[in-house]
């Protein structure tokens, strides 16, 4: 056993994490801003010891991270559970604490509860913190698994929070609220992320925005159940925290068994939301198989809104012909080439080309893609089954289910059970078998329906179903170099940190309107890359929403993603398609910049636009977008600015129309518009006068330091 120290830190890009061990629990002092070489830990652990008021214990026992009742902790503990109404207070104190150059962890023990729990402090390179907790089983007798949240102390000074709700076509909407006393519990209860799902829960110094004030983050490494929260106590200290939402009797630990929670992925910046941004993303593309450091991500179509269930190698082959004369790179079949799956009725579980539909099986069609320069993906669904499928007759028992009755249909489907050894091995085995037959660059991978009574023989079983998908993606990974796989359920269902280690891309809405998508696009993007999001142009009239947008405005919008195209290309005008080739290439000449840059969200005065952008990391070019939500209130826009400029450099600022001109209602273009050469400090302090837009609308302003 190793000495265990008074206090253990960690450094990294201005973020620190201090954490004192003297009082035997492990207390976080700090997480945020780093405090300097300069400071004395000790004298910062004196300062940071709590007055005693009357009603209370007699002294102040700071509960640290384990938040114990037997520490006179009333707020809500890490850790709970049981061992048949026993065990269930725990009083862990430290066995050992290992410490590397970037990480801690720590083990504490409860000999009397007969559990050991563990924390690892994990901090990278771009001041991302990973924590992961455990707990350990060392009675003979079983333990139950209740919760498991990590927490993370916030300063006093943080007092509100933002967090997403969100629906199908209108995910991550925001609420912004102040901390008050209580917790604020976000809880998912799908068995998927979900569309409600938050990705990640801020707390924030007050009126913190988009460049200023402080910003603390935390999001779970998980796909299945979550839950985030944020308490403040009447004591008047308040904390962040998240864990896996488990259902009753789901983890039950036998002796010498451990649960392991999934990662909170926690950061902090003192340069507002955008700095939040930054180091998610810097974390993310410091990955060696992050999508876009493996390959510039390939220009899209989906045909999907298209074609919908109507396949036919013919259409499908005009649609090819029209796409290879835009540029697109990749090619996607969707839902509809398997079984009897003609429409939503039907098919799902049989994972075999349909002779029906596909007489000649999928080759045909692969060859015309291949043909036509471009690679092809194919649309799966294989965590889902129809009762109207082969699969589902021959084995009515692979669903998740309570023993009893049948779990009421989400689109006329149930939840195949994957922790069935042998349903897994079906799925894996038809979906591998077609990656083999065929030249197959990438799969998007469905999920839609909710999780209901999601049973494996009367136990809970959303975990070991999230974990079977995590392993079902990397397996097929591993057997397929370089397959890529797209996450998508109902659209941006399932988003989260957790699938980000096993998808390249998510299917970011099923709404292509530009409109929604500018709000759904931008606080998606808040801890997810532009790289890894979907974003197409879709048809003229929304199938979503039933709005019209220009072709400009469209494709403005689905520029700052990982991009393509969801229409049907064959009824296209001359007119339009030369737009789309000139707007794929630019996508195709700007995308190392979009995929690799700082993305910067300008705050507005009011809420009629949106000015968000990308700026390269060694700030030589930037592409910023004004867009134009509704109509403004004034009859002039108000000055266009843009931060994260070098502030001495000079920069060539220009306006540029890649899929056309957008929809001006001014009398005149302000006069810059071909061209203005202003410091990166005036133009984020002054900046430019924007033209008159139409509501719905957008331009694109390029930046280049001279
Ligand atoms: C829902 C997805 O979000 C759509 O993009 C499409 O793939 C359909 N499912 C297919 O059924």
């Amino acid at each position: 056993m190793s000495q265990i120290p008074a206090f253990v830190a960690l450094n990294a890009d201005g973020v620190q994490l201090i954490v004192a061990l003297s009082s035997g629990t492990p207390v976080i002092l700090h997480f945020g801003a780093d405090l300097g070489s300069n400071l004395d830990v000790e004298q910062l652990n004196l300062a940071s010891q709590e007055a005693v008021p009357h009603a209370d214990l007699d002294d102040h026992i700071n509960p640290g991270v384990w938040r114990e009742d037997a520490r006179g902790f009333h707020g809500r503990p890490s850790l709970l559970g049981h061992s048949t109404g026993q065990r269930w207070a725990s009083l862990f104190t430290i066995k050992d604490v290992a410490k590397g150059s970037d990480s801690i962890e720590i083990v504490c023990i409860d000999q009397t509860a007969a559990l050991e729990v563990s924390v690892a402090y994990e901090l990278a390179n771009e001041g991302v913190l990973k924590v992961t907790q455990r707990v350990k089983n060392l009675s003979s007798e079983d333990y139950s698994v209740e919760e498991l949240n990590a927490w993370l102390p916030l300063p006093d000074h943080a007092t509100e929070t933002m967090d997403f709700t969100g629906r199908w076509v209108k995910e991550r909407q925001p609420q912004r609220r102040e901390i008050q006393v209580g917790t604020w519990s976000r809880e998912i209860r799908e068995g998927r992320s979900g569309h409600d799902y938050t990705i990640v829960q801020l707390a924030m110094t007050p009126g913190a925005n988009y460049q200023t004030g402080e910003v603390w983050s935390v999001g779970l490494q998980w796909s299945g159940n979550t839950r985030h929260l944020v308490e403040k106590l009447p004591t008047g200290r308040t904390s962040i925290g998240a864990g896996e939402l488990l259902l009753p009797g789901e983890v039950i630990l036998a002796s010498g068994e451990e649960y392991v929670a999934p990662s909170l992925v926690v950061s902090y910046s003192a340069e507002g939301i955008d700095g939040i941004t930054d180091r998610h993303y810097r974390w993310l593309r410091s990955r060696p198989n992050h999508p876009s450091v493996v390959r510039p991500r390939p220009l899209t179509l989906n045909v999907w809104e298209a074609v919908y269930f109507n396949h036919n190698l013919e259409k499908l082959t005009q649609l090819a012909d029209v796409a290879q004369s835009i540029g697109v790179e990749r090619f996607v079949l969707d839902d509809g080439w398997f079984g009897s799956r003609r429409n939503d009725q039907s098919g799902l579980g049989d994972w075999v080309v349909s002779k029906d539909v596909w007489p000649g099986g999928l080759k045909p069609l692969i060859d015309v893609v291949k043909s036509r320069g471009m690679e092809f993906g194919l649309w799966f669904e294989g965590e889902m089954v129809n009762p109207d499928s082969d699969l589902f007759r021959e084995h009515p028992d692979w669903i998740l289910q309570v023993e009893g009755r049948t779990p009421p249909k989400g689109r006329n489907q149930q939840v195949l059970d994957l922790t069935h050894h042998e349903a897994y091995d079906h799925v894996f085995g038809q979906v591998n078998a077609l990656l083999s037959e065929y030249d197959i660059a990438y799969i998007k991978w469905d999920h839609n329906r909710t999780l209901t009574d999601a049973a494996h023989f009367g136990k809970a079983a959303v975990r070991e179903q999230t974990k079977a998908i995590y392993r079902l993606f990397d397996e097929l990974k591993l057997r397929h170099p370089g397959l890529e796989i797209e996450s998508c359920s109902s659209g941006g269902g399932r988003i989260d940190l957790g699938m980000v280690n096993h998808a390249d891309r998510f299917w970011t809405s099923d709404c292509n309107d530009a409109l929604e998508r500018q709000y759904i696009q931008r606080y998606t993007q808040y801890v997810i890359p532009p790289e890894m999001l979907g974003s197409h142009i879709g048809p003229t009239e929304s199938h979503t929403t039933h709005r019209t947008h220009s072709l400009q405005f469209r494709a403005i919008s689905a520029l700052f993603g990982h991009a393509g195209l969801e229409w049907d290309l064959t009824q296209t005008t001359d007119e339009e398609r030369a737009a789309l080739k000139s707007w794929a290439q630019y996508y195709k000449s700007n995308r190392s910049l979009i995929h690799t840059g700082r993305m910067v969200r300008i705050e507005q005065s009011d809420d009629s636009a949106f000015v968000h952008g990308v700026v390269a990391q060694d700030k030589s070019r930037a592409i910023f977008a004004l867009v134009a939500l509704r109509a403004m209130p004034a009859s002039t826009p108000n000055a266009l600015r843009f931060e994260g400029l070098e502030a001495g450099a000079s920069y060539r600022v220009k306006l540029v129309e890649p899929a056309g001109e957008a929809n001006y209602i001014g009398r005149q273009s302000p006069k810059w518009f071909d061209g203005v050469v202003l410091t990166g400090a005036a133009l984020a302090r002054v900046g430019v006068r924007p033209p008159i837009l139409a509501p719905e609308n957008a331009v694109l302003i390029e930046l280049e330091r001279i």
